[in-house]
């Protein structure tokens, strides 16, 4: 069975504080660290690689979420593993050869993960169904916290889980990403989500460490 979960995004952390942004996100809840990794090509904006990664990993004690928006993943697949990430999630539009750099991610056996951006229709995906562990929906163009969530989002999520029932695919697991927040998670995860990932919708409140505790309550 599938266990619906909260992965803030450390992309609205302090990032000269990291070490205390992660405990308090731990301590509220998080299942899961969500990591976005941009290259500066894939998206037009640059954040963190491996080195960083590896020094998160040696702080928290959940799960690392490695979100890739970077142009030749493969290239890379390797060095985020050994950095320590848990979940691998690749864009489908950054690779001309997905199932390879699926097989890839899979032969480190870690969670492989496919992510499509909002324009990308969800059947590319229909016939490595068998390979993968997530699908990571963006709601948002990815590139930037904070942004608004893109409505027609629900549409997308009604035809993904049809066709995981179809396929008789239902263990994987549906990722949402691109502002969420307290007052749409309860939406979404009667949409079918399990992952919930938070950037802006957690560390832009008052007390983020409660925010995540009222989250997980909408999930119920
Ligand atoms: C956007 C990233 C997101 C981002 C979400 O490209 O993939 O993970 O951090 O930020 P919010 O939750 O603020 O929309
Ligand atoms: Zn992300």
């Amino acid at each position: 069975m599938k266990i619906k979960k909260i992965a803030p995004s450390l992309l609205s952390a302090d990032f000269s504080n990291l070490e205390r942004d992660i405990k308090m996100l731990e301590e509220g809840g998080a299942r899961l660290l969500h990591i976005d990794v941009m290259d500066g090509h894939f998206v037009p904006n640059i954040t963190m690689g491996p080195i960083v990664i590896k020094s998160i990993k040696r702080v928290s004690n959940i799960p690392l979420d490695v979100h890739l928006m970077i142009e030749n993943p493969g290239l890379y697949i390797d060095d985020f593993v050994n950095a320590g990430a848990e979940y691998l999630t690749v864009h489908a539009e950054s690779d001309k050869h997905l199932h390879r750099l699926i097989q890839q991610i899979k032969t480190h056996h870690i969670k492989a993960g496919v992510s499509l951006n909002p324009h990308t229709p969800i059947n590319i995906l229909e016939n490595i169904l068998e390979d993968i562990d997530l699908i990571l929906i963006m709601s948002v163009n990815p590139g930037f916290g904070g942004q608004s969530f893109i409505p027609q989002t629900f549409k997308k999520l009604k035809q993904l889980n049809k066709m995981l029932r179809d396929n008789n695919a239902e263990h994987i697991e549906i990722e949402i990403d691109g502002g969420i927040k307290l007052e749409n998670i309860k939406e979404l995860s009667d949409a079918g989500c399990d992952i919930f990932v938070s950037g802006s919708g957690i560390f832009n409140t008052e007390n983020p460490k409660l925010t995540i505790s009222e989250m997980i309550k909408k999930l119920k």
